[in-house]
């Protein structure tokens, strides 16, 4: 059912429009005036506002305005007397859909009505689509290399159980998203994903903001509070960058993993939570158990399943994959139409060792999307800093065409072949005379 808004101050005409309306199915709320007007449209965001032009303090106006900033999408039409008929084709100029001249055929405004709401109903639907679309870019685990398709059938494989999962790779190669992935494909997936960056908050206050806290536990608890981990019972807690928890959090999440419950900061029950815990490091967590840096006993509680992400300079073959990706995002997004990448800015791409992996890459396509004046990504839009390869400054690059000395040695060799050997024959077919070609010999090492 299509909601409208209509805004008139002659108490019988609005009446008359009302009642129009509701004999049509449409939801309508009645305003008496502007002022009344205001705050039902920036409450809730209507299918359709109708409002009459001339009104005392608010008039129709301010009420357009007002709509177009509350709810840019929502249809306004004006209603006017014939003495304001200038105002409304004003009112227009500045956004209104139409206008309706008093007094009006009940049909003419039934019908308008009808296409505003219509009209209303297509922009959210492609908003809601173009929404969509963005989501699916940033959940599509893109790579089709053999690391990362073995990648994927584990993630399919450990998703629905319920066990712990540590995932391990360097900055920037996907671990959050492949957590998210996880989570997503699990029976929790309708449940909360909550993130918990390790090393970010304070150990004074990451138990109180992991386990939550009891009224008066420390200076400022006015209340009871819950922490995270209740916060994501039944769904699936996050520990990011795992590697870079304090002594003291490492015993508070053995605990919680051993136990399934703990205790509130100030607290005396314990609390139990069914939680899944999936945590990330970016360095080798093994080899920092071993060395003492890590709980070995967290380490192994976390353990269960690893999975590794490999830098993306160890699979390179993912990259055009990526990046197409990417341009594909970007070019949706600020709206350009370039539809692909030379085989220069490719090999460009392939030569970069890629230190912040795919975060770099994709901060690399997003900047070419963004510098890019033609309709391909050419290797003038990378970033410099993936430029400075030797390789990219050659103008001869990819062209097929060799550096003057080498094309000179392979004329050279090759009619020394034809002819045998024969050096007079080779100059005269070469078209220099002999001393210059023992030069060249001797230059070219070809003696
Ligand atoms: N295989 C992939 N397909 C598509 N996008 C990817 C892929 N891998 C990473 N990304 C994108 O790269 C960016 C970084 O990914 P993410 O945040 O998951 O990495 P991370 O390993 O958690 O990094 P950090 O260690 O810095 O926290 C994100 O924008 C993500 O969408
Ligand atoms: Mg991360």
């Amino acid at each position: 059912m299509f909601s409208v808004l209509v805004v008139e101050d002659d108490f019988r005409m609005r009446g008359l429009i009302k009642e129009l309306l509701e004999k049509q199915g449409y939801s309508v709320t009645a305003s008496h005036d502007g002022k009344d007007a205001v705050p039902l449209i920036k409450e809730r965001a209507f299918d359709v506002v109708l409002t009459d032009l001339r009104m005392p303090d608010i008039d129709g106006m301010d009420v357009l305005s007002c709509a177009k900033e509350a709810s840019p999408c929502t249809p306004v039409v004006m209603l006017t007397g014939f003495a304001t008929v200038d105002s409304a084709v004003e009112a227009m100029k500045r956004g209104a859909y139409d206008y309706i001249q008093k007094p009006f055929e009940p049909d003419v405004l039934l019908l308008t009505v009808k296409r505003a709401a219509e009209y209303h109903r297509l922009v959210d639907e492609n908003l809601k689509l173009s929404a969509e679309l963005e989501r699916c870019f940033d959940y599509e685990f893109v790579g089709s290399g053999r690391a990362v398709t073995e990648l994927k059938k584990l993630v399919e494989k450990v998703a629905p159980l319920d066990t712990t999962v540590l995932i391990q790779g360097e900055t920037g190669t996907g671990k959050e998203m492949v957590a998210r992935l996880i989570h997503r494909l699990s029976p929790r997936a309708e449940e909360k994903f909550l993130p918990i960056n390790c090393g970010a908050i304070p150990d004074t206050l990451i138990e109180a903001e992991l386990f939550g806290y009891e009224k008066g536990s420390f200076t400022g608890a006015a209340g009871q509070k819950k922490g995270l981990f209740e916060a994501a019972n039944r769904g699936t807690i996050f520990l990011d960058e795992i590697n870079n928890a304090s002594c003291s959090l490492q015993i508070k999440l053995l605990r919680v993993l051993q136990e399934g419950s703990f205790i509130r900061v100030g607290g005396v029950e314990p609390i139990t939570v069914d939680v899944r815990v999936i945590a990330s490091c970016n360095t080798d967590l093994a080899k920092e158990a071993e060395e003492e840096k890590f709980r070995k006993d967290l380490f192994y509680r976390l353990n269960v399943v690893t999975l590794s992400i490999p830098a993306l300079r160890e699979r390179k073959d993912d990259i055009p994959y990526l990046a197409r990706h990417f341009l594909a995002k970007y070019g949706k997004r600020f709206s350009k139409e370039i539809n692909s990448i030379t085989p220069e800015a490719l090999a460009a791409l392939a030569e970069h060792q890629w230190p912040g992996n795919v975060r770099e890459l994709e901060n690399c396509i997003e900047h070419a999307v963004v510098i890019e004046g033609g309709n391909e990504i050419t290797p003038g839009s990378l970033p410099r800093e993936i430029l400075k390869k030797k390789h990219y400054t050659d103008p001869f690059a990819h062209t097929g065409v060799s550096k003057l000395n080498e094309t000179e040695k392979f004329l050279i060799q090759r009619a020394l072949r034809v002819f045998d050997g024969q050096k007079a024959k080779t100059a005269e077919a070469l078209g220099i005379s002999i001393t210059t070609l023992w030069r060249k010999l001797k230059k070219l090492n070809l003696e």
